[in-house]
């Protein structure tokens, strides 16, 4: 497999990695430009969420990709950098995280590192049939984040450095970039999540996504095809494409109808 030409642009300050980047693939940026920031004014997580970190204590990354592939396809490339950052976590610090439904890396049940991924079909540029992707990675390096999450120097009990994090962590998506182009290599790719993730075969919590914000308590059985969480519940089974899930202790289900569906209010 050939391996991504990264062209890496970095900031000390910059409103939100991703927001530049999207801006560049509109302008028909190439896959492979990558922005890196010491510092995000206005950093996002998911969910309309802020990502917010003190200067030069994370690495705030985001990778601009063109897949093969359909825009309804887009997960794999996701899993992709989930796996490919936590390899680097791996080959760095000597810090294996899991992957938590859907992208978190977590350390135990802390949260290291989470990633965004947004994509603009329409954005001009790349191969035919490719789709502009930007996806963004926030580890915490050397702060260990807000609600008791974590960092790498706690875990790895020394400092670790961004840059060389950042050039495993391309390395390894670079191997992984390929696979993307096709069905089978996407299929390969999010066997390989099912593999590191955490929230498969765990109790879960789920609050979807939504103005209903619904939540559900159930078993976590798979992740599909799509991406989507196949949660088990006492109403049935349903595949959560978007939502918040927290990892509960397993808990004793009866053996026909398993789990709760809990509707707030
Ligand atoms: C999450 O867990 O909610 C995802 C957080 C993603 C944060 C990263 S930091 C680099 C990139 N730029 C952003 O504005 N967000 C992502």
């Amino acid at each position: 497999m050939t391996e991504t030409p990264w062209d890496v642009r970095r900031f000390v300050r910059l409103g939100s990695t991703n927001d530049w980047l999207l801006e560049q693939a509109r302008a028909g940026a190439a896959a492979g430009t990558v922005a890196v920031a010491d510092y995000q004014q206005s950093g996002r997580g998911r969910l309309g969420r802020r990502w917010e970190a003190p200067p030069g204590t994370s690495l705030l990354v985001s990778v601009l990709l063109r897949p093969l592939a359909p825009a309804a396809s887009l997960y794999p490339a996701t899993a992709a950098v989930a796996l490919s950052f936590a390899d680097a976590c791996a080959e760095v610090a000597g810090v294996v995280p899991e992957v938590k439904w859907p992208n978190d890396l977590l350390v135990g049940d802390r949260k290291l590192a989470g990633v965004l991924a947004e994509s603009n079909p329409a954005a001009p540029g790349g191969r035919a049939g490719s789709v502009a992707l930007v996806v963004g990675v926030g580890c915490n390096v050397s702060w260990d984040g807000p609600d008791g999450a974590t960092s790498l120097r706690r875990n790895a009990g020394r400092d670790v450095d961004r840059d060389e994090l950042l050039a495993a962590y391309l390395g390894a998506l670079g191997r992984r970039a390929g696979l993307l182009d096709d069905r089978a290599g996407r299929e390969l790719v999010v066997d390989e999540l099912r593999r590191r993730c955490a929230t498969i075969g765990r109790a879960v919590g789920v609050r979807l996504a939504g103005p209903a914000a619904e939540e559900l308590t159930g078993v976590a059985e798979a992740v599909d095809d799509h991406g989507r969480l196949v949660v088990r519940h006492e109403g049935g089974t349903t595949a959560v494409s978007a939502g918040d899930v927290v990892h509960l202790r397993p808990f004793e289900m009866p053996p026909t109808a398993k789990g709760s569906a809990v509707r707030p209010g």
